[in-house]
């Protein structure tokens, strides 16, 4: 059985379709393990516990450095674990130490086709540079932001009358298929990272 530890700052949607893609079945010998985050009212943490699944709250506030809260994120995930972390919604940059411990097993997904329109408000920033198509990105996690190998993409079509939100809801659903599809070609052992490119065994 391979164990998922998510990290999650808010709404948790692409938890969710995690979640909902073990217990179907589509991602098969899985579980999530942990869903971790860095903000106590954040929705995924409901979502992980009406799934009794372990949520746990590390209060940022409580450490006197970014490496020591992230070092209790590492331990945190070693309990329970983990054989792949994934970033959904998490707002905060991973330390190297995080990144190191779990070399090639941290996954993000982006709401932008990648290397686009990286760091936050990426659907803002793709309607402001106008592009036609934009879209979102499942990418192994490095010591960068937003620039680790890409494991998939998929567009979507920016429409004339498109606000950030109209755009972000459409990639969100793109996103929530996405993501689960990445986890499982990861778990079935069928990525294989070359330099920069990942190659998949379909
Ligand atoms: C998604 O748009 C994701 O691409 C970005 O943050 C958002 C999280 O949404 N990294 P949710 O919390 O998974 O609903």
């Amino acid at each position: 059985m391979k164990k998922i530890g998510v990290l999650a700052s808010g709404r948790g949607t692409n938890l969710q379709s995690i979640i909902d893609s073990v217990e179907n079945k589509e991602i098969e010998n899985a579980e999530v393990s942990v869903v971790i985050s860095d903000n106590k009212d954040a929705l995924a943490l409901k979502r992980a516990k009406k799934h009794e699944i372990p949520a746990i709250f590390i209060d940022p506030t409580t450490f006197r450095t970014k490496e020591e809260f992230d070092e209790e994120i590492v331990r945190v995930l070693k309990e329970y674990n983990c054989d792949l972390v994934l970033l959904a919604g998490y707002m905060r940059i991973l330390s190297p130490k995080v990144v190191n411990a779990f070399k090639w097993k941290i996954m993000n997904i982006h709401p932008a086709l990648l290397p686009s329109f990286p760091g936050v408000n990426a659907q803002k920033q793709a309607l402001e540079y106008g592009v036609k198509v934009s879209g979102c990105t499942v990418h192994f996690v490095d010591e960068g932001v937003d620039t680790g190998p890409i494991i998939l993409q998929k567009a979507v079509t920016v429409e004339v009358n498109d606000t950030p939100n109209l755009l972000a809801d459409r990639i969100l659903k793109e996103e929530n298929r996405l993501y689960p599809l990445a986890v499982k070609l990861f778990l079935e052992g069928r990525l294989e990272i070359e330099g920069r490119k990942v190659k998949i065994r379909w």
